[in-house]
Protein backbone atom coordinates (compact mmCIF):
# COMPACT_ATOMS: atom_id res chain seq x y z
CA UNK A 1 0.00 0.00 0.00
CA UNK A 2 1.19 3.79 -1.20
CA UNK A 3 0.27 6.31 1.70
CA UNK A 4 0.48 9.94 0.99
CA UNK A 5 -0.07 12.40 3.42
CA UNK A 6 -1.08 15.78 1.67
CA UNK A 7 -1.11 19.06 3.52
CA UNK A 8 -4.82 19.69 3.17
CA UNK A 9 -7.55 19.40 1.18
CA UNK A 10 -6.48 21.18 -1.89
CA UNK A 11 -3.36 19.40 -1.80
CA UNK A 12 -5.26 16.15 -1.56
CA UNK A 13 -7.12 16.50 -4.83
CA UNK A 14 -4.81 18.26 -6.75
CA UNK A 15 -2.68 14.53 -6.44
CA UNK A 16 -6.21 12.92 -6.67
CA UNK A 17 -6.19 14.52 -9.92
CA UNK A 18 -3.00 13.66 -11.08
CA UNK A 19 -3.03 10.12 -10.42
CA UNK A 20 -5.84 9.58 -12.57
CA UNK A 21 -4.48 11.93 -15.39
CA UNK A 22 -1.23 10.22 -15.77
CA UNK A 23 -3.16 6.64 -16.30
CA UNK A 24 -6.08 9.13 -18.82
CA UNK A 25 -2.51 9.79 -20.22
CA UNK A 26 -1.16 6.42 -20.35
CA UNK A 27 -4.06 4.04 -21.89
CA UNK A 28 -5.97 4.46 -24.97
CA UNK A 29 -9.56 3.41 -23.25
CA UNK A 30 -9.03 3.35 -19.32
CA UNK A 31 -12.30 2.01 -17.17
CA UNK A 32 -12.20 4.18 -14.16
CA UNK A 33 -14.66 3.57 -11.52
CA UNK A 34 -16.25 7.14 -10.25
CA UNK A 35 -17.34 8.17 -6.52
CA UNK A 36 -19.70 10.62 -5.36
CA UNK A 37 -19.69 12.52 -1.82
CA UNK A 38 -17.56 15.58 -0.47
CA UNK A 39 -14.55 14.08 -0.68
CA UNK A 40 -13.67 13.59 -4.42
CA UNK A 41 -15.32 17.13 -5.36
CA UNK A 42 -11.54 18.76 -5.50
CA UNK A 43 -10.78 16.45 -7.68
CA UNK A 44 -13.42 16.38 -9.77
CA UNK A 45 -12.90 20.33 -10.03
CA UNK A 46 -9.03 19.71 -10.59
CA UNK A 47 -9.91 16.94 -13.34
CA UNK A 48 -11.91 19.98 -15.18
CA UNK A 49 -9.12 22.32 -14.63
CA UNK A 50 -6.86 19.84 -16.84
CA UNK A 51 -9.19 18.79 -19.15
CA UNK A 52 -9.30 22.99 -19.89
CA UNK A 53 -5.72 22.56 -21.19
CA UNK A 54 -5.94 18.81 -22.67
CA UNK A 55 -9.47 19.09 -24.32
CA UNK A 56 -9.58 14.95 -25.45
CA UNK A 57 -8.06 14.08 -21.71
CA UNK A 58 -11.57 11.86 -21.35
CA UNK A 59 -11.60 10.65 -24.80
CA UNK A 60 -11.92 7.10 -24.92
CA UNK A 61 -12.08 6.24 -21.13
CA UNK A 62 -14.83 4.64 -19.83
CA UNK A 63 -17.02 5.22 -16.16
CA UNK A 64 -18.33 2.77 -13.97
CA UNK A 65 -20.77 4.69 -11.29
CA UNK A 66 -19.66 2.97 -7.64
CA UNK A 67 -22.95 3.55 -6.04
CA UNK A 68 -26.78 4.29 -6.19
CA UNK A 69 -29.79 4.29 -4.50
CA UNK A 70 -32.21 1.94 -5.62
CA UNK A 71 -36.19 2.72 -6.23
CA UNK A 72 -35.71 6.08 -7.23
CA UNK A 73 -36.76 8.02 -10.58
CA UNK A 74 -33.70 7.85 -12.82
CA UNK A 75 -34.30 11.53 -13.31
CA UNK A 76 -34.62 12.38 -9.80
CA UNK A 77 -31.90 15.49 -9.36
CA UNK A 78 -30.67 13.04 -5.67
CA UNK A 79 -29.59 10.29 -7.55
CA UNK A 80 -26.06 9.47 -8.02
CA UNK A 81 -25.70 9.50 -11.31
CA UNK A 82 -27.22 12.92 -11.44
CA UNK A 83 -24.69 14.21 -8.90
CA UNK A 84 -22.10 12.80 -10.89
CA UNK A 85 -22.88 14.41 -14.13
CA UNK A 86 -23.79 17.73 -12.19
CA UNK A 87 -20.84 17.68 -10.41
CA UNK A 88 -18.06 16.29 -13.47
CA UNK A 89 -19.62 14.56 -16.24
CA UNK A 90 -21.04 17.48 -18.10
CA UNK A 91 -18.84 19.78 -17.84
CA UNK A 92 -16.21 17.24 -18.86
CA UNK A 93 -18.13 16.80 -22.06
CA UNK A 94 -18.08 12.75 -20.94
CA UNK A 95 -20.73 11.38 -23.26
CA UNK A 96 -23.81 9.09 -21.26
CA UNK A 97 -22.62 6.16 -23.54
CA UNK A 98 -18.60 6.24 -21.70
CA UNK A 99 -20.83 5.50 -18.38
CA UNK A 100 -22.29 2.55 -16.76
CA UNK A 101 -24.92 3.43 -14.56
CA UNK A 102 -26.81 1.74 -12.24
CA UNK A 103 -30.71 1.98 -12.99
CA UNK A 104 -32.19 3.48 -9.92
CA UNK A 105 -35.66 2.85 -10.38
CA UNK A 106 -35.08 -1.00 -11.83
CA UNK A 107 -38.22 -3.02 -10.51
CA UNK A 108 -35.77 -6.08 -9.22
CA UNK A 109 -33.01 -5.26 -7.72
CA UNK A 110 -31.09 -8.61 -7.76
CA UNK A 111 -31.74 -8.91 -11.35
CA UNK A 112 -30.23 -5.14 -11.84
CA UNK A 113 -27.49 -6.02 -9.54
CA UNK A 114 -26.32 -8.66 -12.15
CA UNK A 115 -26.94 -6.70 -14.96
CA UNK A 116 -24.64 -4.36 -13.50
CA UNK A 117 -22.03 -6.86 -12.90
CA UNK A 118 -21.98 -8.45 -16.03
CA UNK A 119 -21.84 -4.69 -17.99
CA UNK A 120 -18.57 -3.90 -15.88
CA UNK A 121 -17.25 -7.11 -16.91
CA UNK A 122 -17.89 -6.03 -20.86
CA UNK A 123 -16.98 -2.59 -20.00
CA UNK A 124 -12.96 -4.17 -19.87
CA UNK A 125 -10.84 -4.56 -16.54
CA UNK A 126 -11.78 -2.18 -13.77
CA UNK A 127 -8.30 -0.02 -14.37
CA UNK A 128 -8.73 2.09 -11.14
CA UNK A 129 -11.44 2.58 -8.57
CA UNK A 130 -11.54 5.90 -7.17
CA UNK A 131 -13.23 5.41 -3.43
CA UNK A 132 -14.18 7.50 -0.23
CA UNK A 133 -14.84 5.78 3.25
CA UNK A 134 -17.88 6.50 5.37
CA UNK A 135 -17.70 7.41 8.72
CA UNK A 136 -18.17 3.57 9.87
CA UNK A 137 -15.85 2.70 7.55
CA UNK A 138 -18.00 1.79 4.49
CA UNK A 139 -16.66 1.65 1.02
CA UNK A 140 -19.39 2.36 -2.17
CA UNK A 141 -22.54 1.20 0.14
CA UNK A 142 -20.63 -1.70 1.10
CA UNK A 143 -22.20 -1.19 5.17
CA UNK A 144 -20.34 -2.84 8.44
CA UNK A 145 -20.55 -6.92 7.84
CA UNK A 146 -20.19 -6.74 4.04
CA UNK A 147 -17.71 -9.73 3.09
CA UNK A 148 -14.48 -9.05 1.30
CA UNK A 149 -15.69 -11.30 -1.66
CA UNK A 150 -18.99 -9.27 -1.56
CA UNK A 151 -20.73 -9.05 -5.53
CA UNK A 152 -22.06 -5.97 -6.81
CA UNK A 153 -25.54 -5.54 -5.25
CA UNK A 154 -28.80 -3.95 -3.61
CA UNK A 155 -28.19 -3.47 0.30
CA UNK A 156 -30.12 -1.81 3.41
CA UNK A 157 -28.60 1.41 4.67
CA UNK A 158 -27.77 1.53 8.02
CA UNK A 159 -29.23 3.86 10.41
CA UNK A 160 -26.01 5.81 10.39
CA UNK A 161 -25.26 6.27 6.36
CA UNK A 162 -29.08 7.03 6.48
CA UNK A 163 -28.67 9.85 8.68
CA UNK A 164 -25.19 11.04 6.49
CA UNK A 165 -27.95 11.45 3.61
CA UNK A 166 -30.38 13.43 5.35
CA UNK A 167 -29.10 16.47 4.59
CA UNK A 168 -29.20 15.38 0.64
CA UNK A 169 -32.67 14.14 0.70
CA UNK A 170 -34.03 16.84 2.93
CA UNK A 171 -35.02 14.68 5.75
CA UNK A 172 -34.31 11.04 7.30
CA UNK A 173 -37.58 10.05 6.27
CA UNK A 174 -36.80 10.82 2.71
CA UNK A 175 -33.74 8.72 2.23
CA UNK A 176 -34.17 5.44 0.43
CA UNK A 177 -33.66 2.54 2.60
CA UNK A 178 -32.01 0.27 -0.26
CA UNK A 179 -28.74 1.29 -2.66
CA UNK A 180 -26.77 -0.35 -4.87
CA UNK A 181 -22.90 -0.83 -4.58
CA UNK A 182 -20.43 -2.26 -6.62
CA UNK A 183 -19.37 -5.38 -4.29
CA UNK A 184 -16.06 -5.23 -2.23
CA UNK A 185 -15.03 -8.42 -4.62
CA UNK A 186 -16.07 -6.48 -7.29
CA UNK A 187 -13.59 -4.17 -6.04
CA UNK A 188 -10.93 -6.42 -5.63
CA UNK A 189 -10.81 -6.92 -9.38
CA UNK A 190 -9.46 -3.52 -10.04
CA UNK A 191 -6.06 -3.43 -10.97
CA UNK A 192 -5.12 -0.20 -8.93
CA UNK A 193 -7.27 1.15 -6.18
CA UNK A 194 -6.95 4.91 -4.90
CA UNK A 195 -8.56 5.86 -1.82
CA UNK A 196 -9.29 9.28 -0.86
CA UNK A 197 -9.64 10.55 2.94
CA UNK A 198 -9.78 14.23 4.32
CA UNK A 199 -10.64 15.80 7.52
CA UNK A 200 -10.38 15.73 11.34
CA UNK A 201 -14.00 13.56 11.43
CA UNK A 202 -12.42 10.97 9.18
CA UNK A 203 -9.10 10.33 11.37
CA UNK A 204 -10.91 7.65 13.50
CA UNK A 205 -12.31 5.48 11.03
CA UNK A 206 -9.16 6.17 8.64
CA UNK A 207 -7.05 4.57 12.19
CA UNK A 208 -9.52 1.43 12.35
CA UNK A 209 -9.04 1.31 8.60
CA UNK A 210 -5.51 1.11 8.20
CA UNK A 211 -4.73 -0.34 12.00
CA UNK A 212 -7.42 -1.68 13.33
CA UNK A 213 -8.23 -5.49 12.98
CA UNK A 214 -9.21 -6.42 9.46
CA UNK A 215 -12.99 -7.20 9.80
CA UNK A 216 -16.40 -7.04 7.81
CA UNK A 217 -17.29 -4.74 10.65
CA UNK A 218 -14.76 -2.80 9.22
CA UNK A 219 -15.12 -2.87 5.18
CA UNK A 220 -12.47 -0.26 4.72
CA UNK A 221 -10.02 -3.34 6.04
CA UNK A 222 -10.48 -5.11 3.29
CA UNK A 223 -8.19 -2.52 1.00
CA UNK A 224 -5.30 -3.66 3.33
CA UNK A 225 -5.55 -7.08 1.75
CA UNK A 226 -5.27 -5.83 -2.08
CA UNK A 227 -2.13 -5.36 -4.19
CA UNK A 228 -2.03 -1.61 -5.64
CA UNK A 229 -3.73 0.39 -3.12
CA UNK A 230 -2.63 4.37 -2.82
CA UNK A 231 -4.50 6.08 -0.33
CA UNK A 232 -3.96 9.85 0.10
CA UNK A 233 -5.37 11.10 3.05
CA UNK A 234 -4.72 14.85 4.20
CA UNK A 235 -2.92 15.61 7.41
CA UNK A 236 -6.06 16.06 9.95
CA UNK A 237 -7.33 13.17 8.62
CA UNK A 238 -4.00 11.21 9.96
CA UNK A 239 -3.82 12.71 13.12
CA UNK A 240 -4.44 8.89 14.70
CA UNK A 241 -1.86 6.64 12.45
CA UNK A 242 1.24 5.72 13.69
CA UNK A 243 0.98 5.48 17.06
CA UNK A 244 0.62 2.56 18.35
CA UNK A 245 3.20 1.00 16.23
CA UNK A 246 0.92 0.96 13.48
CA UNK A 247 2.68 1.79 9.80
CA UNK A 248 4.98 4.69 10.03
CA UNK A 249 3.87 7.68 7.44
CA UNK A 250 6.39 9.35 5.38
C1 LIG B 1 -20.00 7.69 -2.52
C2 LIG B 1 -19.68 6.55 -1.68
C3 LIG B 1 -19.50 6.68 -0.21
C4 LIG B 1 -18.63 7.86 0.17
C5 LIG B 1 -18.45 7.95 1.68
C6 LIG B 1 -17.70 9.20 2.07
O1 LIG B 1 -20.20 7.27 -3.86
O2 LIG B 1 -19.59 5.49 -2.17
O3 LIG B 1 -18.92 5.48 0.27
O4 LIG B 1 -17.38 7.73 -0.44
O5 LIG B 1 -19.69 7.95 2.33
O6 LIG B 1 -18.48 10.31 1.73
P1 LIG B 1 -17.88 11.78 1.84
O7 LIG B 1 -16.84 11.88 0.81
O8 LIG B 1 -19.06 12.67 1.55
O9 LIG B 1 -17.37 11.92 3.22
Amino acid sequence: MQFIVAHDYEDLSRRAARVLADLLGSLPKPVIVLPTGNTPLGMYRELLKLALVDRVIFSGAGFIQLDEYASIDEDDWRSLAGWLRRSFLDDANISPSSVTNFRSSAPDGAMEASRMERAIGTAGEIDISVLGIGLNGHIGFNEPGSAADSPTRIVQLTPQSIRSNAEYWGSEAAVPRQAYTLGLGTLSRARRTLLLVSGAAKAQILHAAMEGSVTPQVPATFLRQLQNVTVIADREAVALLGREGGPRLC
